[in-house]
């Protein structure tokens, strides 16, 4: 076999990076680029899709070019993206007309209450797997159509196209050849219908999106064109969600096997295997990634919207550590604050409880507490937040799991893995390579490329450590109750 590498772009929602595998899933490579936060208003998140791409290119670039790997050698493109994050753009010029309206944006709570009051919340769940929350792509392609003048015309005459950024990557690379996105990505939009695996008619008509704006839905491993570097073409053969991503890449293409990501959010995914399951719990249900057979396989999703998030937060607003990697070691030597809870609703509550109107707080302040009782705090908080969906995995799915298979930044924080043993009363598995999102986009790419079958995943998956729950059932209860009620007094009124 001559051709043994797979780069994997990765362009979250913080960064942008390309990574180059070998057949045996070991990083050769790697590139990485900060991306630019825009918050016009409160509430507003926004990207420069035009910088997300030059980012793409520049680290892709760099990684073909400061490496000693022969473009013969490399044999296909993955890629994995941001979720829901939208972005509108002209099909002549090119140009997006908006910038990219971010998953964590709130601005779209207006059409979301319009489309409850249409009664639409069922069918919605029922047929796109959903709950009506600006999280999804969909109602912030209608705020578009509806806020950059003369947009919705341009829309009716077939002369826009939307896409979440898997497919604004795969347009911009092929140059405008392909137009396309990927089951997972398909169903975080809010359009898709989940069960016919077609775009949902009715949630167009209730959205007033043309569907002509609307990108070719295809199998996660299959070909979305080909990319031109260096006079090569390499072919993109595999694109999925971040999240469905890192669960293929823990080797959860079975029936029953969860991950966790510690992101800028939090996503607790569930393969529940041929049928969907529709959760009674707050939990959302998604499409995995799919292999070439094209045959689907469904997700229960726990999405927590701030998760590693909040640890900027302590890093870049309060400045009271300067790496993020500092909470460690604060939070090792700081015992344990009884009764102290920050509860980080920075972006309203996602799952369980889906609550866009709630603001972030911290409850139990004394004169003794401290900046670094805060830090634990918040740094237990993801931990909190994780045992909050993953009971609701439980009750939906009616299995119970031994162990949760982790990945994504925070997993280094050693504190944070025992407590979340601690408070979840499971195994925490922790692999050795930890870039888990990328190496699930370059398994599908390397699966379409013919490099390996979805049976090599295991194999090269390798546990670094298993931590175990060692607190008393008594001490777990306490403090999960403490948690629980400081989130009760978040909520907001309005719910
Ligand atoms: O649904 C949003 C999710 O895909 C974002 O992931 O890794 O950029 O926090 P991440």
């Amino acid at each position: 076999m001559s051709k043994k590498y797979i780069i994997a772009f990765d362009q979250g929602t913080t960064s942008t990076r390309a990574i180059i595998f070998d057949n045996k899933g070991n990083i050769c490579k790697i590139a990485q680029k900060e991306l630019t936060q825009h918050y016009p208003k409160s509430g507003w998140v926004e990207h420069d899709p035009e910088e997300i791409f030059q980012a793409q290119n520049e680290v892709f670039e760099e990684v073909v070019h400061t490496s000693d790997i022969a473009m013969e050698d490399i044999a296909g493109i993955g890629i994995t993206n941001q979720r829901e994050t939208t972005v509108v753009w002209d099909k002549t010029t090119g140009k997006p007309i908006y910038n990219a309206i971010v998953w964590l944006d709130k601005r779209t709570k207006g059409i979301c209450e319009n489309l409850k009051s249409q009664d639409l919340e069922e069918y919605v769940k029922e047929n796109t797997g959903l709950i009506i929350d600006s999280y999804f792509s969909g109602t912030k392609v209608k705020w578009i159509l509806d806020n950059v003048e003369g947009a919705f015309a341009k829309a009716e005459k077939g002369e826009l196209l939307f896409g979440t950024i898997d497919t604004w990557l795969i347009w911009k690379f092929t140059n405008g050849k392909v137009h396309a996105t990927d089951h997972s990505n398909a169903s975080r939009t809010m359009l898709y219908n989940i069960k016919t695996l077609k775009w949902d008619k009715k949630m167009l008509t209730a959205l007033n999106i043309p569907a002509s704006m609307l990108p070719q839905v295809q199998t996660s491993a299959s070909d979305f064109g080909t990319v031109e570097i260096d006079e090569h073409n390499i072919p993109i053969s595999g694109v999925a969600g971040d999240q469905q991503a890192s669960l293929f890449g823990q080797g959860g293409y079975k029936s029953g096997m969860a991950k966790n990501t510690y992101g800028t959010g939090c996503f607790l995914l569930m393969n529940t295997g041929k049928k969907p399951v529709t959760s009674k719990n707050g939990l959302l249900t998604t499409l995995c990634a799919s292999l070439p057979d094209g045959k689907v396989k469904y997700a229960l999703e726990g999405s927590i919207f701030v998760g590693g998030a909040s640890v900027q937060w302590l890093r870049d607003k309060l400045n009271v550590i300067d790496k993020a990697s500092d909470t460690e070691e604060i939070c090792k030597n700081t015992p344990s604050s009884d009764g102290l809870y920050v509860v980080p609703a920075f972006a309203g509550l996602g799952a369980p409880y889906w609550d866009m109107d709630a603001k972030g707080a911290i409850y139990g302040l004394t004169l003794d507490s401290g900046k670094n009782d805060i830090i634990k705090a918040t740094v237990d908080a993801l931990a909190y937040q994780t045992r909050d969906v993953l009971d609701a995995m439980i009750e939906d799915s009616g299995k119970q799991m031994k162990a949760l298979k982790v990945d994504g930044g925070a997993t280094a924080n050693d504190y944070l893995m025992q407590f979340q043993s601690d408070i979840l009363n499971v195994e925490v598995d922790r692999p050795k390579m930890l870039e888990v999102t990328a190496l699930g986009a370059a398994f599908l790419a390397g699966i379409q490329a013919g490099i390996w079958n979805k049976k090599d995943i295991a194999k090269i998956r390798r546990v670094d450590t298993i931590f175990e729950p060692k607190i008393t059932e008594h001490e777990r209860s306490r403090k999960y109750t403490g948690w629980k009620n400081a989130v009760a007094r978040t909520k907001s009124t309005t719910n």
